[in-house]
């Protein structure tokens, strides 16, 4: 069969509408690429129809070669065109997707607040670290010795009535003071020593307005040579100085199996006498039990109640509500 140069004229004029049609319709980068193999590549489409340049009229050769070259080019421009414009869509759509709409409401993550209880604590040893007290911790399941025994309280102590004690298998116990931190400490550091321990502690208390089974302690121990009572007194009226301000003060003795002299305190808060805390002399016995020389050694302690101190301060009504979620009342302190 002759190939005349009409026919491949057609054929390429065909070849180019068809080509630029599918180009333009093209909808992604490799639909573009499987055009092009077919159209330009070596064995496209365009290349089958210049295999029959050679059966052609050598006159007819550089006038049908030069209508090819042009195809080829309209199409390799039609490409490229359309090779840019799938690519700036391409970048569009992504860029869309990754808009931020800064006009779209926020997620509300409610700002949070120390705890009540938290920030009484916290207030009470900012004022004994200032006055160079070291903060210490212990366990809150003890033994019967760290809770009791060391603390000048054998077991058929009459004291031990005076605490409703939590009893766990085994020798141990849920500590009713924080006064354990006391043995703790001393039988892990020599003196001289100023401390400061606060945590939870638990007794079988029915619950009512002011007692609650679980509340909070802060321990205040000082150990040195030489210190006297009057130390105490002062370091007591120092304290209560600052968290209340100036208010008449008070020491009523009392009994306590640790402390000898024992004392609670009382302030004039708001009228009438109100109980902050039990100190005294540390008990010589419980120097011994840490292996400390009454001799040489002597000190003094102390210990309040958290919730106590909380609920005078932001005169609270109810111990409960400390221990409840109800942030309309957690969120007024
Ligand atoms: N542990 C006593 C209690 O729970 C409080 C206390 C009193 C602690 C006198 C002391 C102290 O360190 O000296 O009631």
């Amino acid at each position: 069969m002759t190939v005349t140069s009409t026919d491949l004229e057609t054929q390429l004029s065909e070849l180019q509408q068809q080509a630029t049609a599918e180009i333009a319709a093209a909808d992604s980068l490799e639909a573009l690429e499987s055009f092009r193999v077919g159209y330009l590549g070596k064995k496209g489409q365009l290349s089958k129809i210049l295999g029959g340049m050679g059966k052609l009229d050598a006159s007819d050769r550089p006038r049908i070669g030069k209508l090819a070259n042009e195809v080829k080019t309209a199409l390799q421009t039609a490409l490229e065109t359309k090779r840019d414009d799938l690519q700036a869509a391409a970048i569009r759509a992504q860029l869309e997707a990754e808009t931020l709409d800064v006009t779209m409401p926020g997620v509300v993550r409610p700002q949070g607040r120390r705890h009540p209880l938290n920030s009484t604590i916290d207030r009470i040893l900012d004022i004994f670290v200032g006055l160079g007290y070291t903060v210490a911790t212990g366990p809150e399941i003890e033994t019967d010795y760290y809770n009791f025994e060391a603390l000048n309280t054998p077991a058929d102590h009459p004291a031990r009535d005076m605490q409703d004690t939590f009893y766990l298998p085994g020798d141990r116990l849920l500590r009713t003071h924080t006064s354990s931190v006391q043995i703790r400490y001393m039988e892990q550091h020599e003196p001289p020593m100023r401390v400061v321990a606060p945590g939870r502690v638990y007794r079988r208390d029915t619950v009512d307005s002011t007692h609650s089974a679980v509340f909070h302690q802060i321990e205040l121990l000082a150990i040195d040579k030489g210190i006297t009572f009057t130390d105490l007194k002062g370091t007591v009226r120092e304290f209560v100085r600052q968290i209340f301000g100036d208010v008449e003060i008070r020491f009523r003795p009392s009994y306590f199996p640790f402390t000898e002299p024992s004392a609670e305190v009382d302030v004039k808060w708001k009228g009438s006498w109100l109980e902050v805390l039990g100190c005294g002399t540390v008990d010589p016995n419980v120097l011994k039990a840490v292996g400390y020389d009454p001799e040489v050694y002597t000190g003094f302690a102390a210990g309040l109640g958290v919730e106590r101190f909380a609920m005078v301060l932001h005169q609270m009504d109810d111990i409960r509500r400390l221990y409840g979620s109800d942030l309309r009342f957690l969120r007024q302190f």
